[in-house]
């Protein structure tokens, strides 16, 4: 970890649902290299293996399930008063399978970011690979985006190309997919933690200029 005085550092909470293999990619980036971040909480809302991640390098960690009958608004207050308690910065979501409520949204707005794993705005929701592979595109990838009330319709920050090959199956290009999400989500992050880049009004700045297109990261 970088020899930097907390409060010069970016709180982060990173939601997950599943394996964290982004979760793993922004720890290894975080508490390894000198980016001026810090993973406070790693939270899920069901039993997974990124807890699990979180505990092996010594972050805290919650499990919020949902109650039966729970409403939407009603797990999200209870998510908010969980993540408040960490005064994160920043709200990252790596494969967090709940849809958030507008008020949430709000509460975050310019400090949440998700990552698709898609070229937004192609190919919003599920089953992206197999949508980009059955419209035979030549390039597919992910977007790492700001969060907004409209699902996987932010601002983006960086899109990973992948080269979409002639013998591409589903596995294939999702696993090249996340390749290229373990680099640009901890870059995403690390332009984040150093101011270059930031979210106002529903436009990405970075250093110092709205950023016109999202930028660009190709897997070699
Ligand atoms: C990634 O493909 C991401 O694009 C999507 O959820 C998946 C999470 O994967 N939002 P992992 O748990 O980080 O491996």
């Amino acid at each position: 970890m970088a020899s930097r005085s907390p409060e010069t550092m970016l709180n982060i909470a990173v939601l997950v649902s599943g394996s964290g293999t982004n979760l793993q990619a922004i720890i290894d980036t975080v508490h390894t290299g000198d980016c001026p971040a810090e993973v406070s909480l790693v939270l899920s809302n069901k039993p997974a293996y990124g807890l699990t991640r979180a505990q092996d390098a010594g972050i805290a960690t919650a499990l919020l399930e949902a109650q039966s009958g729970e409403s939407r608004e009603a797990y999200d207050a209870r998510l908010l008063k969980t993540l408040e308690a960490y005064k994160p910065d920043l709200i990252v979501l790596a494969g967090f399978m709940r849809i958030l409520s507008a008020d949430f949204v709000a509460h975050f707005d310019g400090r949440m970011l998700n990552i698709h794993p898609s070229l937004l705005p192609l190919y919003k929701g599920l089953n992206t690979h197999q949508r980009a592979l059955d419209d035979a595109q030549s390039q597919h990838g992910a977007t790492v985006h700001f969060v907004t009330a409209e699902l996987d319709s932010g601002p983006a920050l960086i899109q990973g190309i992948v080269e979409v090959e002639a013998q591409d199956d589903i596995d294939s290009l999702s696993a090249r997919v996340h390749l290229v999400e373990h680099k640009i989500y901890p870059q995403a992050i690390d332009w984040i933690a150093r101011r270059r880049a930031y979210c106002k009004d529903g436009i990405v700045h970075f250093d110092g200029k709205p950023l016109i297109a999202p930028k660009r990261l190709t897997l070699e």
